[in-house]
């Protein structure tokens, strides 16, 4: 839960400055500014510096008719230096008030960053609660490649959906994936609706005066792009697995018969994946579907993942192999993208393999040959860039990240023989649970986990070279 810190002035600099604005705060204690953004090298601005999280307390009121939300964060953190001054994340959305440990404290805005100048220096190591309460019609935000996300309008309700920058548009947040926290997410919706989000239910859902209030708990670390909730008519399925693990289902009605014998399966993927990737990080599990217009992408968001529409049985694999890794062992920055939808891609050709289909050595070749897509231009773009380093922010979700990241691992698979493949990636789970992790992180592991094995030719190749490997 910790990272680096940006460039912010040194408390020499500060003194000489004089500007106690910047840099002063009374008590004694001289503190600096957190600074906006945690240098992430592809979304600058994502996150920011001086404070760590440790929980959200979420309470929403959405109104779909007016499409009116008002909110109350209150975001409990930890100072990582002596703060004079901090940032959140936030677009759009109108700041009501806002205080910091229940003094009410000035803020501005400028773009996604609300400035917080707290009444006091926060000193280094002080756990602080800001509470912020906003209103307004919460943004869609269209990604640099295209797709969009952040609030989403759905045929029946809403959508919050995260990946990379979206929690943003709906709560005020360290929207970086390096910050995880624990959550509650309490929300309120016109009686008739139902509100999905991650974790438990903490109680039944209450209504009174035509509202209907869902109350959400999540205890494991989160990160803020696997934060959502669904707003809308659902049909709800609760059941448990052999081994007690709730399951949670929401079914939008018009997706319920195509969905229902896929989703049946999520307790026999949850045994396969456990089986191959070790026990599951969290205390529940389940899906929304929404319809197929209402988003044009799945997400792994925490607990139960989320479909635009009935998924295949692969994408139900694929996301839910997403909660070990993407979402218990989260990416330090969005350049480590590849040690999500890598791994999410090669459980979809591990299930293959286990089930009567192509082995993931088929797919592989097929790949490697130019045969797994009909059009030539997709099997080209494989090739594109190396998976550890896409070429911008708009490529963190192209075939180099997936197949070819799914590549990486299958290369690593056949230099060291599948009992301590499996080893490593039970034992990458296990070592980064709940935390986060980069791409060095990962080639060391592999590196300890197989002594005497030299893959500096497959990391210089396959994950950080150009163009197409060679034919080993
Ligand atoms: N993570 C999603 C998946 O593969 C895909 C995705 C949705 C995505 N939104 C994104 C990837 C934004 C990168 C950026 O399951
Ligand atoms: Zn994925």
């Amino acid at each position: 839960m910790s990272r680096s810190v940006p460039l912010v002035p040194t408390a020499t600099a500060c003194a000489l400055a004089l500007v106690l604005t910047a840099c002063g705060g009374t008590g004694g204690v001289h503190g600096t500014p957190g600074g906006a953004g945690v240098a992430d090298p592809y979304f600058p601005k994502a996150g920011n510096g001086g404070y760590d999280v440790t929980h959200y307390a979420l309470t929403l009121a959405y109104t779909p008719d007016t499409h009116d939300l008002t909110g109350t964060a209150e975001i409990t953190a930890r100072a990582t230096h002596n703060l004079s001054a901090y940032d959140l994340d936030l677009k759009g959305m109108k700041v009501d008030a806002l205080t910091v440990d229940g003094k009410t404290a000035p803020w501005t805005r400028t773009g996604q960053e609300l400035t917080v100048r707290p009444p006091s220096t926060l000193p280094k190591g002080k756990t602080f609660r800001t509470t912020v309460r906003y209103s307004g019609t919460p943004e869609t935000i269209t990604d640099p490649d295209g797709s969009e996300e952040g609030w989403l309008r759905t045929a029946d309700g809403a959508l919050a959906l995260g990946e990379p920058t979206g929690a943003m548009a709906w709560f005020p947040a360290d929207d970086h994936p390096s910050d995880k926290a624990t959550y509650d997410i309490t929300i309120t919706v016109p009686k008739g609706l139902q509100a999905v989000s991650n974790g438990e239910l903490r109680t039944e859902p209450t209504t009174r005066a035509g509202r209907t209030t869902y109350s959400w708990r999540t205890t494991h670390p989160m990160a803020t792009y696997l934060a959502t909730v669904a707003i809308g008519h659902y049909d709800i399925t609760r059941t448990t697995m052999k081994n007690g693990l709730p399951v949670y289902v929401a079914v939008d009605p018009q997706e319920a018969a195509a969905s229902r014998k896929v989703l049946a399966r999520i307790p026999e993927i949850m045994e396969w994946e456990e089986y191959n990737f070790g026990p599951y990080p969290f205390s529940s599990t389940g899906a929304i579907v929404d319809r197929r217009g209402d988003a044009g992408y799945a997400l792994e968001t925490q607990n139960r993942p989320f479909f635009p529409g009935a998924p295949d049985t692969a994408t139900l694999v694929h996301e839910l192999a997403h909660q070990w890794y993407g979402d218990s062992v989260t990416p330090k920055t969005w350049r480590d993208m590849w040690l999500n939808e890598g791994f999410a891609t090669y459980a979809e050709w591990l299930w293959s393999e286990d089930h009567d289909g192509d082995t993931a050595q088929q797919t592989f070749d097929a790949l490697y040959d130019g045969t797994y897509y009909d059009d030539p231009s997709d099997n080209e773009a494989i090739w594109a860039f190396p998976p550890a380093r896409p070429t911008s922010a708009a490529h963190i979700s192209d075939s180099p990240v997936y197949e070819r990241g799914a590549m990486v691992l299958h290369k690593i698979r056949r230099a060291v023989g599948d009992a301590r493949f499996y080893d490593i990636i039970q034992g990458w789970a296990a070592a980064h649970r709940y935390g986060n992790a980069n791409t060095a992180d990962f080639t060391a592991y592999v590196e300890k986990m197989a002594p005497g094995k030299d893959f500096s030719g497959i990391w210089k190749a396959w994950l950080y070279g150009d163009g197409k490997p060679a034919r080993p």
